[in-house]
């Protein structure tokens, strides 16, 4: 089922929540959402599901306008970010739940409703755990129990609201790898929230950065990596570096930096920032560079490293402790950056030109 959204504005009180959303999702596509808190992602997933209405725009679903259906009419899975199963329920009775309070003229017959359920137990890989109830599971299966619910009603839409927020980062990899593949199976429309960036771009198919109650970039993982369209999107990717430069030719240019590594941008010559992870940035040696090491752990596996340049400006770079060169604090270093984003601030050249990869 597609998903058509435009104009979409939702206020609560006197504050704009949804400024203007406009999103297609495709038929059978997983989209992620990724945004900081605050930024209006359930409101729009509750909109969707019909659990909160706009005050302007349109959703339509599959060519049907969803905004005059009551949200049992709408065949929407949905794992919300604080989950709840149904504690004196069985597993299997917590996923078969959307089938049996079905109408009657509506509802599968019992050993039909059993059949889907064994069906989802062995999707879900929990086939073990049917008669258990939910106070007796980890996280992680409560989880997929949860999911198990949202699919047995085989949904036109599945709206996964933060679905692993709260385990530890091993079983949500697991999980995630496991939804890809239930994604696969099923193919439902599937619309994932997460704060998690790694989470967004390693599961869906596109991703929906939103800001603010806007959407801010729609794209493939590597499209916004390569090219975050601001510095908004830069620095949520995790460049929380900002450096001050001047950009000559779409390169960016500062004392002590070497940029050569780094994309040429579409940005108009002049001042600007550049937006950097502590993560790629490379050191290299320097007595004339103005950045000095002034202070550096380690963490086991990574070095975590503040240089001081121009202005007592700081910054943090990480690198793997195996392999790092020899780093003496009170060294000046140049950086050279692997990854970057820069903005001028008189804003792109027009009209724009073609981005290509430095040779
Ligand atoms: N029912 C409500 N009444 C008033 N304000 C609300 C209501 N629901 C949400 N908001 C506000 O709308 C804004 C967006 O909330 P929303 O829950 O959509 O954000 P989010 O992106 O899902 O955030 P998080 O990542 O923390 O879950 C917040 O400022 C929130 O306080
Ligand atoms: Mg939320």
């Amino acid at each position: 089922m597609t998903i058509s959204i435009t104009g979409l504005t939702k206020s609560f009180d006197a504050t704009q929540v949804l400024r203007g959303i406009d999103l297609k999702v495709e038929d059978g596509e997983l989209l992620a959402l990724l945004g900081p808190s605050g930024s209006g992602k359930t409101t729009l997933l509750r909109i969707i599901a019909g659990l909160e209405w706009p005050d302007a725009g349109q959703l339509v679903v599959a060519g049907q306008d969803w905004l005059a259906l009551p949200a049992q009419k709408r065949r929407i899975g949905f794992v919300f970010q604080h989950y709840a199963l149904f504690p004196h329920m069985t597993v299997r009775d917590n996923i078969a739940f959307g089938l049996t309070v079905r109408p009657r003229s509506e509802r599968p017959a019992p050993a039909q409703i059993d059949a889907t359920v064994d069906n989802l137990l062995n999707l879900l890989q929990i086939p073990h755990l049917a008669d258990r109830f939910p106070g007796q599971l980890s996280g992680g299966q409560r989880q997929r129990v949860a999911l198990g619910r949202a699919l047995a009603i085989q949904p036109a839409v599945l709206l996964l609201d933060e679905p692993f927020g709260a385990l530890d980062a091993a079983i949500r990899r697991d999980l995630r790898r496991w939804l890809r593949e239930v994604h696969e199976k099923t193919g439902s429309t599937t619309i994932f929230v997460t704060h998690d960036q790694e989470e967004a771009f390693e599961l869906a198919d596109r991703v929906v950065v939103m800001g603010d109650g806007q959407i801010s970039q729609i794209g493939t993982a590597d499209e916004i990596h390569d090219h975050p369209a601001s510095a908004f999107v830069a620095q949520f990717m995790g460049a929380s570096i900002t450096l001050p430069v001047t950009l000559r030719g779409g390169r960016a240019e500062a004392p002590g930096l070497d940029a050569r590594e780094l994309m040429t941008c579409a940005e108009a010559d002049g001042p600007g920032q550049l937006h950097l992870r502590p993560d790629s940035i490379a050191l290299e040696s320097d007595p004339a560079s103005p950045w000095v090491l002034t202070r550096k752990d380690s963490n086991g596996t990574d070095l975590r490293l503040v240089l001081t340049g121009p202005d007592d400006s700081q910054i943090d770079v990480d690198l793997p402790r195996r392999g790092a060169p020899a780093l003496v604090v009170g060294g000046h270093f140049r950086l050279r950056p692997l990854w970057g984003a820069m903005f001028s601030d008189a804003g792109p050249v027009a009209p724009a030109a073609p981005i290509r990869l430095s040779a």
